[in-house]
């Protein structure tokens, strides 16, 4: 069986993530920061030991500023239903998941201004299509890292920084990125930063959270949820200090025993040598794929400039159809469709239809990519059951 589909989760972990949650199950099981008692503590440690290892991967100082919540979605709400109120504007870009664009909608209904900065056919854009849209009363600019879709990488640096020179709040969607992309808070100018555990972090469904840079004034942003944090409980106000201000009610921590084990996996094993990898099977299926007459590869086709996320289309076939014969004739699992990003195929011109999408992960083999090619191949040559 060939997994292509790590942009959705990636799968397998790795053995020491199996390892940890079942050592938190078996040997711990406590819930942390409530009671005093040694496995309480140790179930501490392990919370603290991922957002110290979250923390060193996106380059922040203090890990008590990595937040925990139960996937990116969450952590995209909190800001934005925190941060946005009536009267105020905010910008976002034309390659957004419906994680970022549901919530925006509800708000706009809400009386709060939403523009829609414009992309190329390919995914991509530059900072000043999103300087264009300021107003005086903008007052966060969110935008994903990379593309669910087609894993265009958008320049965040730049939109980062144009955020600074006019006060506006940034938060990046890094959903598809932390942990297969370089990324530094402090140096990409991001104030804000959603990610989730699952996917490149290689950790398990359930974890993900918020990344909050150290010049951010928490006090602007109230938490989503309220309740007990096992700190400052003679308060019936929610605590405004970090982490506890936003990780209200027991948290998943049979989830972060795994997300701690495979972030560390990931900081010996090297991003860069994924990334380096997974460019060279990127490459491999752009190219491949290119090759096959019918395939239109969707994005911008060089693997520099794109996380390891390709879509492509057949011409006369449907996306769910070529996933289906993928999956029941050559046992190559993908996703096909429109991703839950359907504002991202109208800027790359695949709406409503949407693509047939393969993900490699970083211990996918080149060999794979070259039987995903020829099982494409066959079914653009000989239809369905090719
Ligand atoms: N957003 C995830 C995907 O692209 C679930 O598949």
């Amino acid at each position: 069986m060939l997994y292509l589909d790590h942009a959705s989760t990636s799968w397998p972990k790795p053995d020491c993530v199996h390892e940890a949650i079942l050592r938190y199950l078996r040997d711990v099981g406590a819930s942390p920061g409530r009671s005093a008692h040694r496995l309480s503590l140790e179930a501490e440690r392990i919370r603290f030991d991922a957002r110290e290892a979250v923390a060193e991967l996106v380059g922040m100082k203090d890990p008590m500023r990595v937040v925990f919540t139960c996937n990116a979605t969450t952590a995209i709400n909190l800001v934005l239903r925190g941060l946005l109120t009536p009267g105020c504007h905010a910008i976002t870009t034309g390659m957004e998941h419906n994680a970022v664009l549901r919530p925006l909608r509800t708000l706009e209904a809400k009386g709060i201004a939403v523009s829609i900065a414009g992309c190329r056919a390919d995914g991509s854009m530059d900072a000043a299509a999103i300087e264009q849209h300021i107003r005086p009363e903008t007052k966060l600019i969110v935008a994903n890292h990379a593309s669910n879709v087609c894993g265009t990488v958008l320049p965040v640096r730049e939109i980062g920084e144009l955020a600074r020179r006019h006060g506006i709040t940034f938060l990046v969607d890094a959903a598809q990125t932390v942990g297969a992309w370089p990324i530094d808070l402090h140096h990409d100018n991001i104030d804000l930063l959603a990610f989730t555990g699952h996917k490149a972090l290689l950790g398990p469904t359930g974890t993900g959270g918020l990344a909050i840079d150290d010049d951010f004034a928490v006090t602007s942003l109230p938490a989503l949820i309220s309740g007990g944090t096992g700190s400052r409980s003679e308060e019936e106000i929610q605590p405004d200090m970090l982490p506890d201000k936003y990780e209200a009610g027991t948290p998943n921590i049979m989830g972060l025993a795994g997300l701690a084990a495979s972030v560390r996996y990931l900081i010996e094993y090297g991003v860069d040598e994924i990334i380096e990898h997974e460019r060279l099977l990127t490459r491999r299926l752009i190219d491949g794929l290119g090759d096959i007459a019918g395939v239109r590869v969707v994005g911008p086709g060089d693997a520099q400039r794109q996380t390891a996320v390709v879509s492509f289309t057949v011409d006369g076939l449907a996306c769910s159809e070529i996933a289906r014969a993928l999956d029941e004739n050559h046992e190559i699992m993908c996703r096909p469709g429109l991703h839950c990003a359907p504002r991202a195929h109208r800027t790359l011109g695949t709406y409503p239809d949407g693509t047939v999408r393969f993900a490699p992960g970083p211990f996918t083999q080149e060999e794979e990519i070259d039987l995903a090619i020829e099982a494409v191949s066959s079914i653009a040559r000989r239809g369905i059951d090719g």
